[in-house]
């Protein structure tokens, strides 16, 4: 390499430095495997930050990207996309909503959400109310309603103006939600779990006040599902574990395993809400990007892979207690199905490097917490090499904090 600046790209790269870049570039992988440019082999626990909940290169989807590829990649949203039906169809079956939206994000798909609420309550059903509330350390993505939607000061540093028609409430907050809530508010947006704010869970209590919220006052519920969904905690959704039916759910992420795809869901109620023009994405739904979603979703079904995230995520969790649970400088071990966070007195980053030197890939959720993403079909096996490496470095960490 180069001499690099701030993010760790070289100084003649042509890239914006949008990202402080770890000195490692990837270029094969295979199920838990990444391997790099060096020939060196890592175990990978974060999966491209939830998205290939599969495992890398997974077979049933490869197979349908290849052949939709020889048969046609792109045609316009102003023509009947069979795929499109035939995914969105599957969508339905394993959630509570009765129609799909697609695009090519979880921002988009979060924007398609907010967009959709505030049309819901003007058009449909006449009450004007528009505001949305959003929690603290929350994150819904990096367009500006989204990153306005978002609970965190960070990501709108330098971008003002914002939109309007957003209000923050704290996290499991009971009282403050009742605050929150005035004769504008027309619904509230969260995760069921806040992943990049921390591994932060929804308390069942909260979550029943918010569905009672909702119902008396007439308020859509919004889940953000781009990193929970997908059976990435063990369930379908996340809000399942809550017995929560939300109006809208947006999913990202692991719904192309890889491939770039973003949807939004949504009770048929509000179907009516969208109309012809009223929103839309060139690149949404392509037979391509439905390729994907078919042969990941048909790939869940057969793998009963969200059982199986339960089942290896309770291993883990039971594993990460025994081995690490004891050590002065772990907090506190939390989360659902393979969204694991570990939170530590002290902060993370030198652990994630020593981690990545001895070949193990996870992620941050914040300076403290060690976020675990590995894939769903992850084995005994591989948690326990993680695990090995996880006491390694944790251990040494304790040495010199
Ligand atoms: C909960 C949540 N919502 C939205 C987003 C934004 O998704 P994308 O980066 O695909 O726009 C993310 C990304 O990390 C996320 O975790």
């Amino acid at each position: 390499m180069t001499a690099s600046n701030v993010s760790g790209q070289g100084t003649d790269s042509a890239l914006f430095p949008t990202y402080a870049r770890y000195p490692i570039a990837l270029v094969k992988g295979e199920g838990s495997r990444l391997w790099d440019a060096n020939g060196k082999c890592y175990l990978d626990f974060m999966s491209g930050l939830a998205v290939t909940n599969l495992g890398h290169a997974p077979k049933q989807v490869r197979d349908r990207l290849v052949e939709q590829l020889d048969t046609l990649w792109h045609v316009s949203n102003l023509f009947h996309i069979p795929q499109q039906e035939e995914a969105a169809k599957l969508l339905v079956k394993h959630s509570c909503a009765d129609a799909v939206f697609f695009c090519n994000s979880g921002a988009e798909a979060n924007e398609a959400a907010i967009k959709l609420a505030r049309r819901y309550q003007n058009v449909i059903a006449g009450t004007g109310r528009t505001e949305i509330i959003t929690f603290q350390q929350s994150f819904h993505g990096r367009t500006l309603a989204t990153l306005t939607a978002t609970g965190q000061d960070k990501v709108k540093d330098g971008f003002a103006p914002l939109p309007e028609g957003f209000r923050y409430a704290p996290f499991n907050d009971k009282d403050a939600l009742l605050q929150a809530i005035n004769h504008n508010t027309g619904a509230i947006m969260l995760e069921m779990i806040q992943a990049e704010g921390g591994v932060n869970l929804l308390d069942p209590a909260f979550a029943e006040l918010i569905a009672q919220c909702c119902e008396e006052h007439g308020l859509l519920l919004i889940v953000d599902e781009v990193q929970t969904g997908m059976g990435r905690t063990g369930r379908w959704f996340a809000h399942e574990h809550y017995g929560l039916e939300p109006d809208i759910i947006t999913s990202a992420k692991g719904l192309g395993s890889g491939f770039p795809v973003g949807a939004m869901l949504a009770k048929a109620k509000l179907r009516e809400a969208f109309g012809p023009g009223s929103h839309g994405s060139t690149f949404g739904g392509t037979p391509l990007a439905m390729a994907a979603v078919i042969g990941t979703l048909l790939a869940h079904e057969e793998e009963e892979l969200a059982k199986r995230a339960d089942e290896m995520g309770q291993y883990l969790v039971q594993q990460l207690h025994a081995k690490i649970g004891a050590m002065s400088i772990v907090k506190e071990i939390r989360g659902l199905g393979l969204l694991i966070g570990i939170e530590c007195h002290a902060p993370v980053a030198g652990m994630l490097a020593a981690a990545q030197a001895v070949g193990l890939l996870f992620v941050t959720a914040g300076p403290n917490v060690i976020r675990l993403l590995p894939n769903l079909k992850v084995t005994k096996e591989e948690i326990d090499e993680a695990i090995e490496v996880l006491v390694h470095v944790l251990e040494s960490a304790e040495v010199t904090v």
